[in-house]
This record gives C-alpha cells, sequence and structure tokens, in this order.
C-alpha cells in the first residue's frame, strides 16, 4: 500500500491513547502460556507481531479467548500448559515479521522435550539467530537451522543444563531467552550485558512467581520453578508514541499530550535525547501499571533544536527510535551523530543504511559507516518517494518526515505499520484534525 503525506497545513493538538506496549504484549502472552492456571490481559497490543505470538501458543496447547477489544487494547483469558509443558504442533509455527517472537519461543521451547520447527517471512529468515542458539545449544538444546543459521529453525528441548552468559550485545531477546530456557534448568542461569537493555522480563516473571535476582548488569533465574497466572495490564508503547512525539515536535503551533506511556528508564532514552536537544516535553509519571513506570508525555511544537551526540552506551535504550531522531536530527542545527548504532543494519531491514539513503533522497544529509549514523541538520526536505521495505519503523520515520517535507513524500510498502501501530495513520489525522 502507498501512502501519500503532504507537509501539514494545521498543528498536532489534542491526546490520543496509543496502542499497548509490543515487547510487553508479547511477554504476558508468552508467560500466561508457560504458567499453571488462567491468566487475565488487558491492554495487549492488537497488531501482526503479537497476533503471531498469540498464534504460536495456541499452536503449543495453550488455550487463549480474546473476551473484549477496548480502546486501550484486547482484553485476553489464557490457560497455560503449566507443568504439562507445550504440545507438538502440527506444523511449523510461523513467527511472520517477529524477532520477539521468534527468539523468545525458541527460549521457551529450549526446556521442553518437543520438536518445533519455527518460520517467518522474507525479513525475519534473513535475521541473525545464532545470537540465541548458539548460548541454548550450550545449555543441551539442539537446533537444525538454514544456512548461516537462519530460519527456519528446529528446535529440539529438553535436559537442559544452566549457564552463565557474558552478551557481547545488549539485547533483550537474547537475554530473555536464556532467563526462559534457566527456567526449566536444574541450578542458576545468569546472563550478563555491556548496556542496559529493556528489562520487562525482569519486571514481570516475578509477578508469574518466578524470581529473578539483579546485581547490576546481570539478571539470574535459578530453575526449575514452575511459572503461576497472573494479571497483567500493559502501558501504552514509548516506542509507538515516540512517532507522534516526532511529528509535534517537527509541525508548528503542535501541542500533543499522551497519556499512559510506559516510562520505563530501559526504553525511555528517546525522551532523554530529545530533552537535551532542547525539545519543549513535560513528563509526567503517574502510578506503575504492573511494576512498569508509566505517566503522561505532553510535546510541543520546538522551534529551535539542537544536535547532539549518541553514545554507544545509550543505544540499548532506544534501539527502536533511531529512525525517529534521525528524522528530528534533520530539522536540528548542526550535526547530530550516532554511535554504536551497528545493530540497526540486523532489524527488519538494514534501518541504518535506509535512513541514510531516505534522509539523503529528501536532499537533507546523512551520512553512515559500519556502526554510526550522522544527520546534518538545517536542511529543509524535499518529499519523494521512500520504500518503507516492509518495516513498520521505517514506514513511521517516513511518514513523519513527510509531514515537514516540501511537496508530497510517497510510501510504498506502507502496510508495514501493521506489524507494531496498526491505526498510526489514523492517529496522525485526529491530531492534526483536532
Ligand atoms: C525487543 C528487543 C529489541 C528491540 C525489539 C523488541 C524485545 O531487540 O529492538 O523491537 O521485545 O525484547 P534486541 O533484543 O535484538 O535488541
Amino acid at each position: 500500500m502507498r501512502y501519500h503525506v503532504r507537509p501539514a497545513t494545521s498543528p498536532l493538538c489534542g491526546s490520543v491513547r496509543v496502542p499497548g506496549d509490543k515487547s510487553i504484549s508479547h511477554r504476558a502472552v508468552l508467560f500466561s502460556a508457560m504458567a499453571d492456571g488462567t491468566s487475565r490481559l488487558s491492554g495487549v497490543l492488537d497488531s501482526a507481531d503479537v497476533r503471531a505470538t498469540m498464534a504460536a501458543v495456541e499452536a503449543l496447547g495453550a488455550s487463549l479467548e480474546i473476551v473484549e477489544e477496548t480502546a486501550e487494547g484486547l482484553e485476553i483469558v489464557v490457560r497455560g500448559w503449566g507443568a504439562d509443558g507445550p504440545i507438538e504442533p502440527l506444523g511449523p509455527i510461523d513467527c511472520a515479521n517477529s524477532g520477539t517472537t521468534i527468539r523468545l519461543l525458541m527460549g521457551v521451547l529450549a526446556g521442553w522435550p518437543v520438536h518445533v520447527v519455527l518460520t517467518g517471512d522474507e525479513s525475519l529468515s534473513r535475521r541473525p539467530m545464532r545470537r540465541v542458539t548458539a548460548p541454548l545449544a550450550e545449555m543441551g538444546a539442539r537446533f537444525e537451522t538454514a544456512e548461516d543459521g537462519v530460519a527456519p529453525i528446529g528446535v529440539r528441548g529438553g535436559g537442559l543444563l544452566p549457564g552463565s552468559f557474558d552478551l557481547p550485545v545488549g539485547s533483550a531477546q537474547v537475554k530473555t531467552a536464556l532467563l526462559l530456557a534457566g527456567i526449566r534448568a536444574t541450578g542458576r542461569t545468569t546472563v550478563c550485558e555491556p548496556a542496559p537493555s529493556r528489562d520487562h522480563t525482569e519486571r514481570m516473571l516475578p509477578g508469574f512467581g518466578v524470581p529473578i535476582v539483579r546485581d547490576g548488569l546481570c539478571a539470574s533465574v535459578t530453575g526449575p520453578v514452575l511459572p503461576h497466572a497472573a494479571d497483567v495490564s500493559v502501558p501504552a508503547d514509548a516506542s509507538s508514541a515516540a512517532f507522534l512525539v516526532g511529528a509535534a515536535l517537527l509541525v508548528p503551533g503542535s501541542d500533543v499530550t499522551l497519556p499512559g506511556i510506559s516510562l520505563n528508564p530501559t526504553r525511555a532514552g528517546f525522551l532523554r535525547v530529545l530533552s537535551r536537544m532542547g525539545a519543549d516535553l513535560q513528563v509526567t509519571p503517574g502510578p506503575d501499571v504492573c511494576g512498569e513506570p508509566a505517566g503522561q508525555v505532553r510535546v510541543r511544537y520546538t522551534e529551535r533544536l539542537e544536535g547532539t551526540t549518541v553514545k554507544a552506551e545509550e543505544v540499548p535504550s532506544l534501539i527502536d527510535e533511531v529512525p525517529l531522531l534521525a528524522i528530528v536530527a534533520t530539522a536540528a542545527s548542526g550535526t547530530t551523530r550516532f554511535e554504536g548504532v551497528g545493530e540497526l543494519r540486523l532489524k527488519e531491514s538494514d534501518r541504518l543504511g535506509a535512513m541514510a539513503g531516505a534522509i539523503n533522497a529528501l536532499k537533507g544529509a546523512a551520512a553512515v559507516t559500519d556502526d554510526t549514523l550522522t544527520v546534518t541538520g538545517g536542511r529543509p526536505l524535499t518529499g519523494t518517494a521512500l520504500d518503507a521495505l516492509g518495516d513498520h519503523r521505517l514506514a513511521m520515520a517516513y511518514a513523519v518526515a513527510g509531514l515537514t517535507a516540501a511537496g508530497e513524500t510517497v510510501i510504498d510498502r506502507f502496510e508495514a505499520v501493521d506489524v507494531s501501530y496498526p491505526g498510526f495513520a489514523g492517529d496522525l489525522a485526529t491530531l492534526l484534525r483536532a
């Protein structure tokens, strides 16, 4: 689907409740599928990625009922497989575009004596999986993979030993997969990372009766332990909110309020960077939502933004927001440099190459190396034809650029937004009309 964007002729005003957090939704569905008993989940994101996780746990024997679809998301009742473990599904499980689904499932399945084949779409089938299969194999799981270790991947689990791992790159998906496997291994499994990645797993598992010990950059679980059902409410997704924040910052006169947003510090790096750039942001913390800090973000158009340097150690806390921050940087004075962002080449697309290409095509100025992105701001953008490459975050970043670029910006393969924020275009239109 092609999406046409023209420069905004009115400010973005008003308030929208962005949908539930994708990472927290995946975990809530998976952990309740692993648990003994019946869990009630609310505010679950209804998007293609989370639907892939929901279909996967059903194929593995959990029972899942959508009881209500509210403005805040899905209300779901999940009866887990508990001590019986997952059943062997009739065929392969399709993880679609979702890296979180396939990597977390590998950790879940590693502990059970089943053989399950996990597949994905073209993008997912290119993404690196050895970062998960290699440490899980050390614990005793066996994998059959396509060449280069990518999907389709056959998992044969069971009989795990605990492990101790130092991850070379901060990755919540790898950390979570190993902790979930550790739940089934006898003894303590520890995962340490070089910089803090999102910690939703560490926050949510104790609510399911699985104690997690945290020590600086390390998290440990002692198995075997059977998760018990829990009720989870999912806060609004900071990563989805980021695109509306960026749009409001760039369109003159805008004043937007986003309630109920996850303010988890391991996710809020983009707010810290935008503040450093001079953005007019007001963050009002509210009560925690199921152990997750949450609150309201108000953002107003900011005429003068300044470039900044985003250091490698900040990157895990804003890994999914770099495309949006790069667009904001085109409007800032001076240069914005993102260091240590090589991981972006391994996402749903090569986001580093794509963002530099798009900004230059829009007549901005961007340059990349293996793991840096530099944007020189202050050059007015001109609309052009861009390809979202099936990547939801590129599609939304390009739409924000189109609101300020002269003329028309046409975004090909825009349907990718369904992966994380199906209502994005509608919410943007609501704010522009308000
Ligand atoms: C996610 C972790 C991050 C992030 C992804 C979701 C998660 O990936 O980019 O969108 O839910 O754990 P990495 O763990 O590969 O950094």
